[in-house]
């Protein structure tokens, strides 16, 4: 028997990333996997790759930033797979990392928090809904960042919204651990996606930098993410509440 056997898993930003790596790592394991992105075309080729090894996977288009989009994709997952056990909010985005805060744009601070805040909080609320209706003992795990406890200049909106991302799963760990739904936060390093591709020379000499500092000696994977988040949403989890986990090669030990 497979640790996620008989498992249902909903999951956001399963396109590429950490997310194609998730979801093929809970599929191998038994689960089936509704993946939602809104990137249409590598978000099917992940739920392909899955299913062309033989797994069970449902690609849901989904905006995280929309409510109406989130509602349907939680309905739709429960009528293909007949419920919700795990959910994986993990959708994300940058904005600038260029830009100090008098500089910073508006625009791109608000659709930083919408995709990365907001998003957190519509997914957990459509899954807690279905969820306690069921009264499903379920697990939902949310991408912060190690930017979700520490500071880092030029960053702004992104490192605002996961600290919002930890304060909302510590918050709403406290609210549903008596009816035994477990809320946690994976918070990764630095890893090699296409998020942290560098844009220009001088990016890749700051990205240089910051990996020549990692403890670890080497750059995270996606697949080193991705096996922390299935502990996080597996029964040898079972005790852990409302934590961020820091997946970082040892940078933040320094
Ligand atoms: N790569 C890193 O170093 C790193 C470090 C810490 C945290 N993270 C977080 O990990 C998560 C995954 O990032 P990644 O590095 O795999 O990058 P990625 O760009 O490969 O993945 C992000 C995914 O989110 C999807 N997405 C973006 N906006 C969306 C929306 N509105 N609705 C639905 N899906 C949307 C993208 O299409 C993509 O599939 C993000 O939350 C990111 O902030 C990444």
């Amino acid at each position: 028997m497979a640790r996620f056997d008989n498992k249902v898993v909903f999951l956001t930003g399963g396109a590429t990333g950490i997310g194609r790596a998730t979801a093929l790592a809970f599929a191998r394991e038994g689960a089936r996997v509704a993946v939602c992105d809104v990137a249409e075309a590598p978000a099917q080729e992940t739920a392909k790759l899955i299913t062309d090894a033989g797994g069970t996977a449902l690609f849901i288009k989904t905006d995280v930033a929309s409510w109406a989009d989130v509602e349907s994709s939680v309905k739709l997952t429960i009528a293909e797979f007949g419920g919700l056990d795990i959910a994986i909010n993990n959708a994300g985005i940058e904005g600038s990392r260029d830009k100090a805060t008098h500089d910073y744009d508006e625009a791109t601070f608000r659709r930083v928090i919408d995709v990365n805040l907001t998003g957190v909080f519509l997914c957990m609320k459509a899954q807690l809904q279905a969820m306690r209706a069921s009264k499903t003992q379920g697990a939902i795990v949310n991408t912060a960042s190690f930017l979700g406890h520490f500071g880092v200049q030029y960053h702004l909106a992104y490192v605002t919204a996961k600290h919002g991302v930890m304060g909302m799963t510590r918050a709403a760990a406290l609210e549903y651990a008596r009816s035994g739904i477990r809320i946690n936060a994976i918070c990764p390093g630095f890893i090699e996606t296409p998020m942290t591709a560098a844009h220009n020379e001088k990016d890749q000499q700051i990205m240089d930098r910051y990996y020549a500092a990692i403890p670890a000696k080497r750059v995270g994977q996606p697949e080193d993410i991705a096996k922390t988040i299935l502990f996080l949403a597996s029964e040898d989890a079972g005790y852990i509440y409302g934590q961020g986990l820091i997946a970082d090669g040892g940078m933040s030990a320094m």
